[in-house]
């Protein structure tokens, strides 16, 4: 693999292409991606079997309507490399993102995927006005996560030179930030605000901050958020989005010049929106759930990959592809705590490996200071309650609360109550999730 680099600030010919040539590049790259997954994945060949539909009937870009969707439960039924459509020895990566369960989902690369990956995140910084040699501080978790690494290979390939700190550790990320006076930073949103604020308890004001620039995504925010990161930190603020599924980040992201939604790297990535509840394709500015097919990606195709995100499909401005609004909500229960995706079932999985639990839980979530809290309720059997000393409460928060880390990889406050302390509906279930942060806007 070559890591060669682009020049700054020049544009690839595709970003400014006519509608007619994205359109071409479209179908013929979709046909071979329809084909690829048909020929090698067994799982998608039957699907499209009982549909009836081959890759044969896909003549125009509108025939993709015809092919079935791809969720989580695919990749959670084909867990860990079922998906593979290539030898699992040319796969040369595996990043993870969380599954409703236990099992995370898995997905893989070729060496070509994590180039085409590190030229989509380059494009994506130089969209946001990074150039070569510029300095670039990456707070995105490295491991598992798209976040570090995908950041990471195309800020080299960009031509940057990169600091790889990873997230947490807030005064030394400052300390880093004040000694190598870095251009860019790439990190979520909430974080950000939490380096902003050791700025200002350190006394130092925005304009002695050397950064110009930060590209934030992982989780939802606004642009009340945008204002704010911008005047603390003295920056332009660019929303850059993507979810492992698809490649990781660099699936979508902001141009400078305009700050108006990421642009879809459409060449890459053929969006659709649908209706959640019928699966009907939606017009471009109608509100719905984002789905993408994958044109170029060898490792793991994605057809018709279900994002449950709900946003709706914008004009093109600053390039000629599409762009996408900010997102609404989500079509399932997933909520981002710090960056980290977190399926109800994960908590309840955990919950329920202890008898002397009642299944009864509720998450509550919170913003304090910037940063998400969880707290995760749960109560006694009803047997179990009479005979509990407060001693034994504590050890059973404490047992929970090192799964919740260890297994899920996420911190929590667990309150232990007696039997019937959760309410129910009248329908018997108990209102799982009550989140409590800000609505972003
Ligand atoms: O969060 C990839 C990523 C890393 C994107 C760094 C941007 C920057 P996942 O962990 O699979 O991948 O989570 C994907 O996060 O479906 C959205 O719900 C949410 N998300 C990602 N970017 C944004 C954004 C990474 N810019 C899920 N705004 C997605 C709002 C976002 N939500």
């Amino acid at each position: 693999m070559t890591f060669q680099r682009s020049e700054p600030g020049v544009l690839e010919p595709i970003e400014t292409a006519s509608r007619d040539e994205i359109s071409a590049l479209q179908l013929q790259r979709l046909q071979w991606s329809i084909t690829h997954t048909y020929s090698n994945v067994a799982h998608f060949r039957e699907k499209c079997d009982n549909l009836g539909v081959h890759p044969r009937d896909l003549t125009k870009l509108s025939d993709l309507a015809k092919f079935p969707f791809t969720t989580k439960v695919d990749l959670r039924d084909n867990y860990p490399f079922g998906l593979f459509a290539v030898p699992r020895e040319q796969v040369v990566r595996v990043h993870a993102s969380s599954g409703t369960t236990g099992k995370p989902v898995v997905v893989g690369y070729t060496a070509q995927d994590i180039d085409t990956w590190a030229n989509l995140m380059a494009r994506s910084m130089r969209a946001a006005g990074a150039r070569a040699g510029d300095i670039c501080h990456i707070s995105y978790g490295y491991g598992m996560f798209t976040g570090g690494l995908g950041a990471h290979y195309g800020a080299e390939r960009l031509g940057c030179m990169v600091v790889p700190v990873s997230g947490g550790q807030t005064e030394k990320q400052v300390q880093l930030i004040l000694d190598f006076k870095p251009d860019i930073i790439m990190v979520t949103p909430s974080y950000s605000l939490v380096i902003a604020e050791e700025f200002e308890r350190l006394g130092i004001p925005p304009e002695e901050i050397s950064l110009r620039i930060g590209m934030f995504g992982a989780e939802p925010w606004g642009e009340a958020m945008r204002g704010e990161i911008e005047k603390k930190l003295g920056i332009h603020a660019i929303d850059i989005y993507g979810l492992t599924e698809v490649i990781g980040p660099g699936v979508a992201s902001e141009c400078i010049e305009s700050k108006d939604g990421p642009v879809i790297w459409e060449d890459h990535f053929y969006p659709e929106i649908i209706n959640p509840d019928t699966g009907e394709v939606l017009s471009d500015g109608e509100q719905g759930e984002l789905v993408f097919t994958s044109l170029s990606k060898q490792a793991m195709p994605v057809i018709r990959y279900r994002t449950r995100d709900l946003t709706r499909l914008l004009p093109p401005t600053s390039r000629s592809f599409r762009r996408m609004d900010r997102l609404t909500g989500r079509s399932d229960d997933m909520l981002i705590i710090r960056g980290v995706n977190l399926f109800p079932t994960q908590i309840e999985e955990q919950i329920l490996r202890d008898k002397r639990l009642s299944g009864n839980y509720q998450i509550v979530v919170t913003r304090d200071a910037h940063l998400d809290n969880l707290e995760v309720r749960c109560e006694l059997q009803r047997d179990a309650s009479a005979q509990m000393q407060v001693a034994d409460l504590s050890l059973i928060s404490k047992q929970l609360q090192y799964h919740f880390k260890t297994v899920i990889g996420i911190s929590t406050r667990v309150t232990v109550l007696p039997f019937d302390s959760i309410p129910r509906t009248l329908a018997g279930k108990a209102r799982r999730v009550i989140d409590e942060r800000p609505k972003m806007t």
